[in-house]
């Protein structure tokens, strides 16, 4: 298992520690991350920021085979947003063959070690050549059982609530639903995810505080966790740090903080 992507653990020694601190009860169901920073990363070394894109690869398989070893259910990464076609055009075109090359090569492993792929995204912007590329991944893992790894590429916050109103407005057009019956639920199952339970932790490495049109609907109660790390420096035991602290936060979703019986509440 997992043998192409390092060997024996995900979790080296000196990881352990923070390891033996997660609570395997209280595994964040669905994980949310901004992989930022790699351009930045690689402009340090004095690289292309292509060079960082890389290396971010690398990141992306030691956090998807952690995520998988800890029982993660779901782990969506935000590869390449709507508005990431403004950047030079030699490095959109990189990116692009970086997402084809990692289906290629990590295809078998994925599917080996019951990896889900799924894509959330105007997919079929896409060059056909990488539409069926992404398609043929969906559909030889569709079955798989363990973690569901879902890319956003070509994806939007806003993009997709669009697609929402508009599925929604034409439903209502068409006489099958009447404004009145339209709650949240109505605009859940129109949003890529509409299957997945919203992300209850979201990890932004970089060192920005912005959800930068990522699941825009779907973070209104996550907790998020940022790091000033780039992306491609990022380790399993960063992921593991950013979870040991999620289980110590007390989630209230617009709640009370739990009181002791012994409270007076007015
Ligand atoms: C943001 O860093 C990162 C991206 C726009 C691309 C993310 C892609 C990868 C991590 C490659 C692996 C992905 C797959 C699915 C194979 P940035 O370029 O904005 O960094 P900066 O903020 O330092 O400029």
């Amino acid at each position: 298992m997992w043998k192409k992507w390092f060997g024996k653990s995900s979790i080296r020694s000196n990881e352990k520690i923070l390891n033996s601190q997660i609570d395997r009860a209280r595994i964040p169901e669905h994980i949310a991350i901004i992989m930022d920073g790699n351009g930045r990363w690689a402009q340090k070394k004095g690289m292309p920021r292509t060079y960082g894109h890389s290396a971010g690869v690398e990141a992306l398989r030691q956090i998807v085979r952690t995520a998988s070893d800890i029982q993660v259910k779901i782990l969506t990464v935000y590869a390449f947003s709507t508005e990431n076609w403004k950047r030079p055009k030699e490095e959109v075109n990189f990116l692009m063959k970086l997402f084809s090359d990692f289906l290629d090569s990590e295809i078998d492993e994925l599917d080996k070690n019951c990896v889900q792929i799924r894509f959330i995204g105007k997919i079929e912007e896409l060059s056909s050549r990488l539409q069926s590329k992404i398609e043929k991944a969906r559909t030889r893992t569709m079955k798989n059982q363990g973690l569901v790894l879902n890319l956003a590429v070509n994806y939007g916050g806003r993009a997709e609530l669009k697609r929402a109103v508009q599925i929604i407005a034409q439903e209502v057009q068409s006489g099958k639903l009447y404004p009145e019956e339209i709650d949240e639920k109505t605009i859940q199952n129109c949003l890529y995810t509409a299957d997945l339970p919203d992300p209850d932790l979201l990890i932004r490495p970089g060192g920005d505080f912005r959800i930068s049109n990522f699941l825009l609907w779907q973070l209104a109660y996550t907790e998020f966790w940022s790091t000033s790390v780039h992306w491609p420096d990022f380790t399993p035991g960063h992921f593991i740090q950013a979870i040991v602290e999620f289980q110590q936060r007390e989630r209230r979703f617009g709640g009370l903080k739990r009181r002791k019986d012994t409270d007076n509440i007015k």
